[in-house]
């Protein structure tokens, strides 16, 4: 794989457009390339005017499309993580998991999870092509799921202290009162435990997804706007948050620009001096109907300086 490419901004900027122009100029330039929708509110097959089915589908040439299923990632995610909780509890019988699973499903970070382990698989199964184009959901759920590898480093950062601690205070008890004390199969040793294992495990995950996201070379984030003050508001909200985060962003469109004039546009000059050092490319408004053509017309020029 080259590159990851995620699309983000505001809703109705052109995101789905803009990776729609660039999945398609990859593939005219003869890449294999996959093109995600981890939108919700999926419009893929919509923009390419193409019949909508479930799972992966060829566009053409060497171009695959996909909307992820957002409900069925969350029902793998839940159950395989049910799954390793009871490998994990086995000795506690009186953890009803299944009882669980409800509340669980409707947990605040549900969606968050289930989209960042969807785009884990999605890295996983289709890290075979040259380029892969993320189509993201709306801006605060694309921010979550971007701050979520860091996050849960500085949960398990703190989760791995407090199990040394019991640990610890296990080998203590062990010192005192012997081998037996303890029963069959309880660990003192970080290597011996499975609880500790598994948060080293979910440790490696979130820490090659971190480093992953902030590494320009494997990724590149693109950041759709229009001139309207709501976007690019909302496009500087974004760039303080990524630059917090240290994730680069590689490039802005300025999109449908000439659509809105006066004074209620912001200056294209505003627009380069804000987000300086990144390159700007403008994307002219388009009247009409935007086919194949329109698209693969739409990103001839910044497509080209992105391989
Ligand atoms: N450059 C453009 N010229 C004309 N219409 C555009 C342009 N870019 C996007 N649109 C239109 O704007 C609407 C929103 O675009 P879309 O790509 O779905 O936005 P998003 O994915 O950011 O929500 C669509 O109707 C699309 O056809
Ligand atoms: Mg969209």
């Amino acid at each position: 794989m080259r590159r990851v490419f995620f699309l983000l901004g505001k809703g109705g900027v052109g995101k789905t457009t803009s990776a729609a122009s660039l999945a398609l100029n990859l593939s005219r330039k003869g890449f294999s390339v996959f093109w995600a929708s981890i939108d919700p509110a999926h419009n893929l097959w919509d923009v390419l005017g193409m019949e909508e089915e479930g799972g992966v589908k060829r566009v053409e040439g060497r171009l695959w499309a996909q909307e992820v299923d957002l409900e069925a990632y969350i029902r793998r995610f839940l159950g395989e993580t049910t799954q390793r909780m009871k490998e994990l509890y086995r000795h506690l019988q009186i953890l009803n998991l299944e009882g669980m699973l409800d509340v669980l499903r409707y947990s605040p970070g549900m969606e968050e999870s289930a989209l960042l382990f969807a785009l884990k698989e999605i890295l996983e199964v289709h890290g075979d092509k040259d380029y892969l184009v993320i189509d993201t959901p709306p801006t605060g759920l694309t921010l979550k799921i971007f701050s979520l590898p860091f996050s849960i480093l500085l949960w398990i950062d703190q989760l791995k202290k407090w199990r040394e601690r019991i640990l610890d205070r296990r080998a203590v008890v062990r010192s005192i009162k012997g081998e037996k004390a303890l029963g069959e199969g309880v660990a003192c040793e970080k290597g011996e435990d499975s609880i500790y294992r598994e948060l080293e495990r979910q440790e490696r995950e979130a820490g090659v997804m971190a480093e992953l996201l902030r590494d320009g070379d494997r990724v590149a984030n693109i950041l759709v706007m229009n001139q309207d003050r709501l976007s690019f508001m909302e496009s500087q909200r974004i760039k303080v948050f990524l630059e917090r985060m240290e994730i680069p962003i590689h490039l802005i469109l300025l999109n449908k620009f000439g659509l809105v004039r006066g004074r209620e546009g912001v200056e294209e000059g505003r627009v380069r001096e804000t987000f300086s050092p990144v390159p700007v490319r403008v994307l002219p408004f388009v009247e009409g109907a935007l086919g194949k053509e329109e698209l693969l017309l739409l990103g001839r020029d910044w497509v080209e300086e992105l391989v």
